[in-house]
């Protein structure tokens, strides 16, 4: 009786197609082995290959081993260890920062640090399709919360002049690749703006690390906005191919998020394992500077041979590469039907991303050949064009 309502909600979710599982995979990344069947995983975030990469998991065995399981503490107490002081200091070198911090995850760091930067009699200005980390730490916040179109400058603008500075601060929010459509925001006229206005600006880059920019550094980088950006975030648990957040800004925002951010306080220190398997990533992107560039050139590739076959792939100038289907049970059928011929492409749906708009989520890793993308990309066709 008390547990009534779940099933209702349930019912409900079913009849929309709109019913979200948790399946058990046999393996990680972008090609895996299911019952001695090799399967092209276009749904892993593992972009570059390095989930398995033997550097990486040998600095995490060593972290292992040397520290143990666990930091077995929160970092304000004696969870902070030397390795997480020499993984914020390559990434704050990396991202072209003074300083970084460090987070159990990118959602955490989100979590974390929106709230700091502004609160109750603040304004944040977010792009329609940020990432519901993004949203969850406005509403956390307490500030006052405004959208503006996406990846729209001008109608940021607008909206930086209906709700204008009245000496309160005010938080530009976006992500630099996005993580549903694979496109880029118009980061240097954002920047712009938030300059004109003064606003503080936060980006997330958690798509776009390892990804873009020198040694995959991002798009911050790539654009030389290092200093009009206040927030670069990120995680390590895309290209990474690992888990963990961080972001990289002055020493002095560092000193405060230190004092106050709750994400970062109330929780355990990320794991040795983790942590020295993101010091081994950075590792293979300083000895690979080109692996971000490889994986673009692919992608480009793949996104022709898609639009050969006639899909549409909206704006997508990166590894994520959307084709939208439109109605909730009929991506589910294509991701079934591709499934069953090898190709994993995940059906995303609302509330992911906005109604009507249900898709295939495609990513492209290092993991895959020409000749892998060439057959995927006729199966994918093939499957859409008969649903
Ligand atoms: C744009 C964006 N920001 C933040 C996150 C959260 O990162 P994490 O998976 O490390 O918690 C994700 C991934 O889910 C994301 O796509």
């Amino acid at each position: 009786m008390k547990e009534d309502w779940i099933s209702i909600i349930l019912e409900e979710a079913r009849s929309q197609g709109l019913t979200r599982q948790a399946l058990a995979f046999p393996a990680c990344g972008g090609k895996i082995d299911i019952d001695g069947k090799e399967i092209l995983n276009f749904s892993s975030n593992d972009y570059l290959n390095l989930a398995h990469h033997p550097h990486v998991v040998d600095r995490s065995r060593q972290a292992l081993e040397k520290y143990g399981v666990g930091a077995t503490g929160s970092r304000l107490v004696t969870g902070t260890l030397p390795i997480h002081e020499e993984l914020e200091a390559r990434i704050a070198k990396e991202k072209g920062y003074p300083s970084a911090l460090v987070f159990g995850s990118g959602y955490l760091a989100n979590a974390g640090t929106i709230p700091v930067l502004a609160g109750r009699n603040d304004t944040i200005f977010a792009d329609k399709l940020v990432h519901a980390s993004m949203i969850d730490a406005c509403r956390l916040s307490g500030a006052k919360l405004v959208r503006f179109a996406h990846n729209d400058f001008q109608s940021l603008e607008s909206r930086l002049q209906e709700f204008p500075n009245l000496g309160n601060r005010q938080l530009i929010l976006t992500e630099s690749v996005f993580s549903m459509d694979g496109d880029l925001a118009p980061l240097k006229e954002i920047a712009a703006l938030a300059d004109q206005y003064g606003a503080m600006l936060m980006v997330d880059e958690a798509h776009a690390s390892g990804t873009f920019g020198p040694h995959g550094a991002g798009l911050i980088r790539e654009c030389g906005l290092e200093n009009a950006v206040t927030v670069s975030m990120g995680t390590m648990s895309k290209a990474f191919g690992g888990y963990g957040g961080f972001i990289a800004c002055s020493e002095n925002l560092r000193k405060l998020l230190i004092q106050s951010a709750r994400a970062f306080i109330f929780t355990t220190a990320p794991p040795p394992a983790v942590i020295g398997a993101a010091l081994g990533t950075l590792d293979v992107l300083e000895a690979s500077p080109n692996l971000g560039a490889c994986l673009q050139a692919n992608a480009a590739y793949f996104r022709e041979l898609l639009q050969a076959g006639g899909l549409d792939t909206l704006q997508s100038e990166s590894q994520i590469i959307p084709v939208v289907i439109g109605d909730n049970k009929k991506a589910l059928a294509v991701s079934q039907k591709l499934r069953e011929q090898g190709i994993i492409a995940a059906a995303i749906r609302p509330p992911t991303v906005p109604s009507g708009t249900a898709r295939l989520r495609l990513s492209v890793s290092l993991a895959h050949t020409l000749d892998d993308l060439e057959r995927a990309a006729e199966l994918i066709s093939k499957a859409v064009k008969n649903s």
